[in-house]
């Protein structure tokens, strides 16, 4: 009889797995897959968030933002003894975004430790706007585990954006 080599049906992970009675998740179906990325963006932004420097507001905040071609770009705020010098969570990982190569915004994620799903500034929101459609996705935080769901339009109606510009 002919050996034939047959891809083993479980792996040596899944066995091992099995074998310490621990029973591997299962597939996740189509449905559950549309709210798993932006799970990760809140677990992207609170992971960056422990790096934040933030010595004089002891306010950490961290961003994380799904990039049009599906790579997470984190940020965090960095304080500054000049206090206006310090830079917003938001505006590091737009900053980080751009210095992949990339200029669209598919979802937001933020988290601090605020009593409500920390809202983002106001020049944050401008921010956001540029590289984001109305509609974008935005999940707000808080350490606690509350969450807002908005989106950027939401969050700065009316916004000036760059089609407000025809002639540059
Ligand atoms: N902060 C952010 O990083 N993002 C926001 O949208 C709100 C405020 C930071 C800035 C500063 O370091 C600290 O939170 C307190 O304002």
């Amino acid at each position: 009889m002919p050996c034939v080599r047959r891809r083993p049906l479980q792996s040596h992970a899944h066995r091992r797995s099995l074998a310490r009675g621990i029973v591997p998740k299962r597939r996740r179906s189509a449905a559950s897959q549309q709210w798993r990325p932006r799970m990760d963006l809140v677990s992207a932004a609170t992971e960056v968030r422990a790096r934040a420097y933030a010595p004089y507001s002891r306010f950490q905040v961290g961003a994380a933002l799904l990039g049009a071609s599906g790579a997470v770009h984190v940020g965090c705020n960095v304080e500054n003894a000049a206090y206006p010098e310090g830079t917003c969570a938001e505006a590091g990982a737009i900053a980080a975004m751009i210095a992949a190569g990339e200029t669209r915004i598919a979802a937001v994620a933020v988290i601090a430790d605020s009593p409500r799903p920390v809202p983002p500034c106001g020049g944050c929101r401008q921010k956001l706007a540029e590289f984001a459609d109305p509609d974008t996705p935005v999940t707000l935080a808080t350490m606690a585990g509350a969450r807002l769901e908005t989106t950027v339009g939401a969050l700065l109606p009316g916004a000036f954006r760059p089609d407000d510009m025809p002639d540059t």
